[in-house]
């Protein structure tokens, strides 16, 4: 895994920035894998300037988002798909038809988890994955568990991760307790993978992340086993392994 060192939030929003840029501009009809969360705003917010510069065009663009809480709609504002149109999509020229979710709404899990991976086979696969990561190891939301599920699929979210979440929620008993997740089979299908890392908070899950042994209770680990991830992380999500 390559480890690019940044000094802080706004330097990492402005390296992995970067990386996704240069893949839209060397393949302009890019699927990308998209994140949620609070790492990936800094992120967005610089694409935005830069298609505003006239520097990116998304008008090619394909892309697929990681993960969706069951039970909100679209229009919900902790929906993650209200928050990709509001962070990204709503500010460049993307098809908003060329952008997809899983439905949080389908209450048939098989029949939307089926959707949901025939389109990312339909796509071709990713071209660029960017991850964040939860304080308990999760990308999307695949949460800690005995086995690593490969395709998409609803789980029940860790108290960690509710915990973590409820800060966006006005109440505990608001934050969705289930969610629709890709797999880590697509996630490891990726050509590439770009994660993205702040904070002091997620020093000691980064520390194991790289250098602890692979398992599925701490599920970014399997990324050890890609052979394209970069990891842009800032010095205090780092100051655990120096
Ligand atoms: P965060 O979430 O960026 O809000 O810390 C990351 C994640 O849970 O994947």
């Amino acid at each position: 895994m390559k480890l690019i060192k940044a000094r802080d939030y706004d330097d990492i929003s402005r390296k992995a920035a970067n990386i996704l840029s240069a893949q839209v501009i060397l393949k302009p009809d890019s699927v990308l894998g998209l994140a949620t969360g609070s790492t990936p705003i800094g992120i967005y917010n610089k694409l935005v300037d830069w298609y505003k510069k006239g520097d990116l065009d998304f008008s090619q663009v394909r892309t697929v988002n990681l993960d969706e809480y069951c039970g909100l709609s679209k229009d919900n504002d902790q929906s993650y798909y209200y928050f990709m149109n509001h962070h990204l999509f709503y500010h460049v020229n993307i098809d908003l038809k060329n952008t997809n979710f899983p439905n949080g709404m389908e209450a048939d899990a098989n029949k939307e988890c089926t959707r949901y991976n025939q389109i990312i086979e339909d796509m071709g696969g990713i071209d660029m994955q960017l991850l964040g990561i939860g304080t308990n190891g999760h990308i999307g939301f695949n949460e800690p568990n005995d086995t690593f599920i490969p395709s998409t699929h609803q789980i029940t979210l860790s108290q960690e991760t509710i915990n973590a979440n409820s800060r966006f929620f006005s109440s505990m008993e608001e934050v969705p307790t289930q969610a629709y997740t890709m797999g880590v089979g697509h996630i490891m299908n990726a050509k590439k993978i770009l994660m993205a890392v702040s904070g002091e908070n997620k020093a000691q899950i980064l520390k194991e992340v790289l250098t602890g042994p692979v398992t599925p209770f701490i599920p970014a680990t399997i990324l050890q086993f890609h052979h394209d991830v970069t990891i842009v992380a800032d010095e205090a999500a780092l100051s655990a392994l120096e």
